[in-house]
């Protein structure tokens, strides 16, 4: 199987690139994406040599390239990933997030839709999102028969799209599959979000920001716990199906920096209690949705998918990685990286 992936070099691409390429040595797993501010080669320079594998860079809302590649590659199929993901971003600048996210995933549908012909037996899997669900009170958790509510135009964006591949289903009859995943940490991830950036901020002796009174709950998952959940999905589950993604892992804002500001202390040898002093209540995200809670059992029981770590353990792995690649973070957060990258494929 030729198989494209898109988004391949960002924090969930690159856990997926990683695990299909030295999984599936019989695949030839082709890695596109646009190498943004978010995106780098470095986060794959284990994998890159290996014959199976093949990086183009390119942008998902050009839809002649995207044409020109299918003509190219002839993929048997499509792990769509590539996206603008982050919240705040979104709120600051919507008209990127419609264009990546609901053009550039029409554009890899529409492809789809062209070179394949009908034949069911080529697959797009597209990789989205539980904030499509919009926001739970203090119990309750999103299936996926919940009614889509997205509040942020990152998730209006995620959501759009997701329609947009049903309707593909629904009037085209391609084979489609959707996963809604909770929130991902672990290695790769770009210090703009909660858990590196609080990492590398106490590592730094920098305040912690925390929005409002950090009462909002989100449901962590491992990152390669996802990329295990895609490549179950991806090989077993009937066209036209949805999938949630999600560790039974709810934690608090306030309750996780607290946990992270204690592993910190230990790691870097600092009192008790050292770090947590950095925790700094800032002004609310607009719109900010107070929980999130994924219910996952139709993955466990249908595809037999467990999560594998626990939370505690999860993330003192992943601020070990932090703390042993600061190269990789002054890298990414000086834009070094993709100043080298985007040279080198210009
Ligand atoms: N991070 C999470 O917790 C989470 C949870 C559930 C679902 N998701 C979804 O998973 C996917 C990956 O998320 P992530 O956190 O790894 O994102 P990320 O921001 O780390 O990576 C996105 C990648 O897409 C690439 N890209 C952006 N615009 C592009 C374009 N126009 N053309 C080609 N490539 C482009 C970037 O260069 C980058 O490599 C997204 O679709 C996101 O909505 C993320």
């Amino acid at each position: 199987m030729n198989i494209i992936i898109t988004g391949g070099a960002g924090f969930i691409g690159s856990h997926v690139v990683r695990r299909f390429v030295n999984n599936y040595p019989q695949y030839h797993i082709i890695n596109l994406d646009k190498l943004t501010y978010a995106g780098n080669l470095a986060n794959l320079s284990d994998i890159e040599d290996q014959v199976n594998y093949e990086f183009v860079k390119g942008d998902i809302t050009d839809a002649a390239f995207i044409n020109e590649l299918f003509e190219r590659v002839k993929p048997d199929a499509v792990i769509h990933l590539a996206a603008e993901s982050h919240v705040d971003r979104s709120i600051s600048n919507p008209l990127d997030f419609v264009l990546t996210n609901v053009v550039g995933t029409v554009n890899l549908l529409n492809a789809a839709r062209k070179y394949w012909e009908g034949d069911s037996s080529k697959r797009f899997y597209h990789v989205s999102t539980d904030e499509v669900y919009g926001a739970l009170g203090e119990s309750g958790m999103f299936t996926e028969e919940t009614k889509y509510d997205p509040h942020s135009p990152y998730s209006a964006s995620k959501a759009s799209s997701d329609h947009f591949v049903r309707a593909y289903h629904d009037t085209y009859g391609l084979n489609t599959v959707i996963s809604n995943c909770s929130n991902n940490y672990g290695s790769h991830h770009f210090p703009e979000k909660l858990i590196p950036l609080a990492i590398h901020n106490i590592k730094n002796n920098k305040p912690v920001p925390v929005y409002g009174k950090g009462e909002n709950v989100r449901d962590w998952l491992w990152v390669e716990d996802h990329a295990r959940a895609i490549d179950v999905i991806f090989h077993q589950a009937k066209a036209g199906d949805t999938y949630n993604i999600g560790g039974h892992n709810e934690w608090k804002n306030i309750d996780l920096i607290r946990l992270l500001c204690n592993i910190m202390d230990r790691k870097l040898g600092r009192p008790a209690g050292e770090s947590a002093k950095l925790i700094t209540f800032v002004k609310d995200r607009a719109g900010h949705d107070l929980r999130y809670a994924i219910d996952s059992t139709k993955l466990q029981k249908d595809l037999g998918w467990v999560p594998s770590l626990q939370f505690e353990e999860g993330l003192e792995k992943t601020v070990d990685w932090y703390l042993a690649n600061e190269e990789w973070l002054n890298n990414v957060t000086s834009g070094a990286y993709q100043e080298y990258y985007n040279k080198q494929y210009s």
